[in-house]
């Protein structure tokens, strides 16, 4: 298994390209599957999961051809299966039930299981794909859902959570194929929902109000071909922005959308981080002194619960009292106890860490265990003293497109071990 080892203490300085959003990207692929024509989606990340996405949509039957960031998929004839083996690998691949259900009226899919950062349920997704005329069924692991025919609803999306992003994804999908109106009411508000919406309606599917909590999906007949652009990654930009905070540099995120990252900008100000809009994107320098905010994890367009680990980070070393809530994934505190490895003083109470901040952290080997926790350890790994050596680094391919090259363009002495 590869590994990152890092010499932390170099202020990070110059440009950074964002690459495109791993999670529209995913969803956008899957969509790919609602028509036997040819589609074509630019700027997509070159992540483990977005291969692996390509490989499900292969078993399915479809032809997927990566050439630079452009993928060509053509779904002409597909089965509706989705084996275990394939989906458990990767959560994101429940995202194939909804295109699988609105082109073949029937999909079973192995439902994905937990994973580290907590349950992950897809009540929702299914009580969103009944309300729409299918009859869903659960025998040995997989979810099977069918319909005679698919016919449009009003309905509710919400969770004990919030809104949900591939619940939502997934009943769009089914429904722009279904015979009359389909209204999602608490449908989740996030960019990449929109970026979704964007790309059926190049379709040819008939959706409004895609970024608000009501989504209203006029079903049509059948969906053509259609080239798209993939929105760039926010997640990956905050990340970055982070890392130049938290390293005392000053870096330029090359095609970061600002109007996608409001409240992780707004923070990393009251953290007396300065962060600018300019021409090729966002410019980050460190004001003056960090200083401790408090921050909760809540759906878009609130705080960001993929950008909470590496928050949490910079946190570790702004003087004072950070108090972190997470209210998206019940246990996605596993970055804790590795950062305190560094030397991080973090204490979990109930939903909240509470962050002592301000001390000096040093390097230590660590062990990633989830994509954004990693991406914490990296940053507070650049931030320390010494050595810092990321293990189990495959949870970080999955969602930074080359996050090593792309450092060390920056100043960063990073070096990736292969393990034979
Ligand atoms: N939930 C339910 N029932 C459901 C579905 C979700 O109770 O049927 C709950 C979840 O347990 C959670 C909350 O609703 O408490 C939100 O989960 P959501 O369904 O929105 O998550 P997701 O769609 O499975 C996507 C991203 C995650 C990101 C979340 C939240 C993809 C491929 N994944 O997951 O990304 O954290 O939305 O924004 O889009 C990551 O990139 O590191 C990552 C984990």
């Amino acid at each position: 298994m590869d590994s990152l080892l890092i010499k932390g203490g170099v202020p990070l300085r110059g440009e950074v390209r964002i690459s495109g959003a791993k999670n529209a990207a995913l969803p956008i692929m899957a969509a790919a599957l609602l028509t036997g024509a040819a589609c074509v989606i630019r700027r997509v990340p070159d992540l483990s999961d977005v291969r692996f996405m390509g490989q499900i949509l292969m078993r399915l039957g479809a032809e997927v051809r990566f050439e630079g960031d452009t993928v060509r998929i053509q779904a002409r004839q597909i089965k509706g299966t989705g084996d275990y083996e394939l989906v458990r690998k990767m959560r994101g691949s429940i995202c194939i039930l909804g295109p699988l259900l609105g082109r073949l009226k029937k999909a079973t899919v192995s439902l994905p299981g937990g994973c580290v950062i907590g349950a992950r349920p897809v009540n929702l997704h299914l009580k969103g794909l009944e309300a729409l005329g299918a009859k869903v069924t659960i025998k040995g692991g997989y979810v099977e859902v069918a319909a005679k025919r698919l016919t449009g609803a009003a309905m509710f999306l919400g969770g004990r959570a919030g809104p949900t992003v591939l619940g939502t994804a997934n009943v769009m999908m089914a429904a722009t194929l279904a015979q009359g109106v389909t209204v999602i009411e608490s449908a989740a508000c996030e960019p990449e929902v929109v970026d979704l919406a964007s790309f059926l309606n190049a379709m040819g599917a008939r959706i409004t109000g895609a970024g608000s909590p009501t989504v209203t999906i006029a079903g049509v007949r059948e969906l053509h071909g259609a080239e798209h652009e993939v929105i760039p990654d926010r997640i990956e930009a905050a990340t970055y922005a982070i890392t130049a905070a938290a390293t005392g540099g000053e870096v330029t995120l090359c095609g970061a959308r600002p109007d996608h990252m409001r409240a992780v900008i707004d923070k990393l100000n009251d953290a007396g981080v300065v962060v600018e809009a300019n021409h090729s994107g966002l410019r980050v320098r460190r004001g003056g002194r960090l200083k401790a905010v408090d921050i909760t994890t809540l759906p878009y367009a609130g705080f960001p619960t993929d950008v909470q680990a590496q928050m949490m980070a910079l946190m570790a070393l702004a003087p004072g009292i950070s108090i972190i809530t997470e209210r998206i994934f019940e246990s996605r505190f596993m970055h804790v106890s590795e950062l305190a490895r560094l030397g991080a003083d973090i204490e979990i109470e109930g939903p909240s860490a509470i962050v002592k901040g301000g001390r000096l952290l040093s390097g230590a080997p660590v062990m990633a265990s989830d994509l954004r926790a990693s991406a914490a350890l990296v940053i507070a790994g650049l931030a320390a003293r010494g050595a810092t050596q990321v293990n189990r680094v495959y949870h970080i391919d999955r969602g930074y497109e080359n996050i090593d090259g792309k450092l060390r363009q920056l100043g960063a002495r990073i070096e990736r071990i292969e393990e034979a």
